[in-house]
């Protein structure tokens, strides 16, 4: 897919993150790790691959705002362009040696997503979005999410909070309504990489609360722009500001909805 400038910027700069995020990775032993709070993480790679990301893009649109996990807001002299950034999504995969966790940019205008990337640096895989260009993995593989219409055949993706959060009870209950209805539950530990997943087919769907829009952010556009249909687990939630994202393909989604908002 021929992509926008800002794209172009986007891709350009999770790479340069990515790169740096494997090489800590290599050594991952050797960083300096802190508790934000209770099983909540921080290490000098998330603050390292956050530099990166915020010099390619404000140094590329000085004028844009600006949200990213571990720095903080900053408004912008365009009120109307905001990055939002999540630069190691699955930073407790990572410090465990687990190769799955990413990179999450997406470019917010007029209150709208417009543009998503989402990079899997360790296994090389880039997935981005344009609102209304569709989802895309590496040079030009068109993504589209799954056909599976039986719940029975399906398999969903969810995380389940970790201690410092107040919905582990919501997850569990959801968890004891859907399992005996599908054919499995993952848990990857990556929401952006849960979504990509939705987008690529490879799940079916996707449910998860208390998250924060630099979570979801570049990973709803791809499913959408997959074809997925994304809602808050409530009806009428808006996924992004509340945190609390359902997501699954368009023939899955009205059962899916219905299972676990039963529970
Ligand atoms: C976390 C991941 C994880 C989700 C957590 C998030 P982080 O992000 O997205 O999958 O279950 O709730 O906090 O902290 O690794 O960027
Ligand atoms: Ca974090
Ligand atoms: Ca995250
Ligand atoms: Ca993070």
């Amino acid at each position: 897919m021929q992509g926008s400038a800002n794209l172009n910027i986007m891709i350009k700069a999770a790479r340069k993150a990515g790169r740096s995020l494997v090489k800590d990775f290599r050594e991952v032993e050797n960083l300096q790790v802190s508790m934000k709070g209770a099983g909540d993480f921080v290490s000098r790679a998330d603050l390292a691959a956050e530099k990166i990301l915020k010099e390619e893009l404000l140094g590329a649109r000085p004028t844009y705002g600006w949200l990213a996990e571990e720095g903080g807001e900053i408004d912008g002299e365009d009120p109307t362009r905001r990055w939002i950034v999540d630069p190691l999504d699955g930073t407790t995969n990572f410090l465990h040696g687990l190769p799955h966790w990413a990179v999450s940019i997406a470019l917010e205008h007029k209150g709208q997503i417009v543009a998503g990337v989402v990079f899997d640096a360790a296994k090389d895989e880039l997935f981005y979005a344009e609102r209304g260009a569709g989802a895309w993995l590496n040079d030009n593989k068109r993504l589209r999410v799954s056909g599976r219409t039986r719940m029975i055949e399906a398999i969903f993706a969810t995380g389940i909070p970790f201690a410092a959060k107040k919905t582990l009870p919501a997850t569990l209950k959801d968890l004891a309504n859907l399992m005996p209805a599908c054919a499995g539950v993952r848990r990857f530990g990556s929401a952006a990489l849960d979504l990509a997943y939705v987008a690529a087919g490879r799940y079916d769907g996707y449910w998860e609360r208390e998250l924060q829009i630099w979570d979801t952010a570049a990973g709803a556009l791809l499913a959408l722009e997959a074809g997925a249909l994304v809602s808050g687990v409530r009806e009428g939630q808006d996924p992004l500001e509340s945190g609390s994202i359902l997501c699954a393909n368009n023939q899955i989604f009205d059962q899916f909805a219905r299972t676990i908002r039963e529970a």
